[in-house]
């Protein structure tokens, strides 16, 4: 067996927990960036001496010690210039991205970027296998690395490996038309258990290695030949919900909501999106059904405005550099034609912002409004509900969306119907307080009950079940 690291529960993750930052003085530091992951798993990083594999964001190999942040061992993962094209924005996010979100763009299939995803798996399996104590348990996340499970089995076969999927898991006709469809099978039956947001995404799993890889299944497990088992199931992801809710009740939040409804000219409601700029996340759509509904005269740039900000991302690769385009045009040709002086219907930021700000437009919020046409969980909604401590926001949500298995109080839309989603927008902008009322506390009592930290001890109970021989137990995330 290789040389064993220390730590008792290793993440693996294309990103670490923080930004590489640049002080005023000119050195460099990192900041904290505030997931949902990284606060449910914390508390049990800790007690059990965790580390998280990840890459800090930025091309170059300089600067990759190990380091201590927060009582978390940080372990950086380099990226060439070349590797970041062809690894991050090439395989990672022009194959694999387009293919597993319904084809809503077209997928690329270049076999060097697939060599370098292969190299680039290996060094994260390789860096796992260096850190990781005898028999610890590894999680490994999402789509970039989906090779590393069977990378790190064949390198220490003393591991307990786990895998999630955080995005959609496609049906089968959309995923075989990857050439590399049984490398990636084979690479994610290297872990113990495979999770996905949703029980159709895990049968479509079972089934493909039914079919392409030709194991034995049953329900929910597969049968390997050497005797091993991997289980692959549905647990979807949330957020840090108490967390969320305390920010929104802090005064200085409720201070910055007020400004902002001032600033927009107090108008009776407030639309709002808040997405990563993404072809998959419904944004123009969403946009021209709104537009519509001011353009037939149910409402005046006077009543109600929309805010959607759009979070830059993956700004190097082609569709999405149209995409921002073409939302940059339908937001100028919907406030040039319908807005009004220091009134435009549609109030576009192309920027990011920190948590308080984003807890301020929740609060600000009357409808928000969440439209991809396909999405693992989204995140964004289950934020906004758990911002609504008074019972009151509407929210319009896209059947597409993995959330919308949970949330099934929200006004649900089928994001390719412009019609449908007038009329979900119109009901919402006119419901009356008693149906947002109902709607909200059911929606609520969902995401308290279930939080991030929920589906964290969840996964790895499941995962501890799963070899029941072997390993050690991990002490659950829940502080409380
Ligand atoms: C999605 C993926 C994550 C990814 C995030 C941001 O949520 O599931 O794995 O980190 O988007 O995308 P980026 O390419 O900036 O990491």
């Amino acid at each position: 067996m290789a040389r064993t690291g220390t730590a008792d529960l290793v993440i693996v993750a294309n990103r670490l927990p923080v930004d590489r930052t640049t002080n005023p003085d000119g050195s460099r530091g990192w900041r904290r960036s505030p997931g949902g992951l990284v606060s449910a798993l914390e508390p049990v990083m800790r007690a059990g001496d965790g580390a998280w594999i990840g890459w800090p964001g930025v091309a170059g190999h300089d600067d990759l010690e190990p380091f201590v942040e927060d009582g978390m061992q940080l372990v950086p993962v380099g990226l060439s210039a070349e590797e970041v094209e062809e690894f991050y924005e090439g395989f990672s996010n022009s194959t694999l991205w387009p293919l597993y979100h319904d084809v809503v763009a077209k997928p690329e299939f270049h076999r060097e970027w697939f060599d370098s995803y292969v190299k680039v798996n290996e060094r994260f399996a390789a860096a796992a296998a260096e850190v990781a104590s005898e028999n610890a348990t590894v999680w490994v996340q999402d789509y970039q690395l989906q090779l590393v499970p069977r990378m790190l089995r064949d390198l220490r076969p003393d591991l307990r490996i786990g895998f999630y999927l955080h995005i959609p898991f496609p049906p089968s006709e959309l995923f075989q038309q990857l050439p590399w469809r049984r490398q990636v099978l084979e690479g994610l039956l290297g872990a113990d258990l495979v999770g996905f947001q949703l029980p159709a995404a895990a049968q479509n799993f079972i089934r493909l290695v039914r079919q392409r890889v030709g194991h034995k299944t049953h329900r929910d497990t597969v049968y390997l030949p050497d005797g091993r088992t991997v289980k692959a199931a549905a647990f979807p992801i949330s957020i840090d919900t108490a967390g969320f809710e305390e920010l929104a009740r802090s005064e200085s939040v409720e201070r910055r909501a007020r400004a902002i409804r001032e600033a927009l000219g107090n108008p009776a409601k407030i639309f709002l999106g808040i997405d990563r700029l993404d072809y998959t996340k419904g944004i123009y759509a969403r946009l021209r059904a709104f537009s519509e509904l001011i353009a037939d005269g149910h409402f005046g740039v006077e009543d109600a405005v929309f805010v959607q900000v759009a979070t830059p991302s993956r700004e190097r690769v082609e569709q999405y550099r149209i995409l921002r385009d073409e939302i940059d045009r339908l937001v100028g040709r919907i406030n040039g034609d319908l807005g009004r002086i220091g009134r435009p219907a549609i109030s576009y930021l192309h920027s990011s912002y920190p948590r308080e700000e984003m807890a301020a437009l929740y609060r600000a919020a009357d409808v928000m409004v969440v439209t991809p046409y396909r999405d693992g969980m989204n995140l964004v909604a289950k934020e906004y509900v758990a911002c609504r401590f008074d019972n009151d926001g509407a929210l319009v949500l896209s059947e597409f969306a993995g959330a919308a298995e949970e949330l099934r109080q929200a006004w649900l839309v089928n994001p390719y119907d412009i019609n449908g989603m007038k009329q979900a927008l119109l009901a919402a902008y006119e419901a009356d307080p008693k149906d947002l009322n109902r709607r909200m506390k059911a929606m609520r009592r969902t995401v308290r009950e279930k939080d991030v930290a929920f589906w964290a001890d969840h996964f790895l109970e499941e995962l501890s079940a799963t070899r029941p021989e072997h390993g050690k137990p991990l002490r659950p995330a829940r502080k409380s």
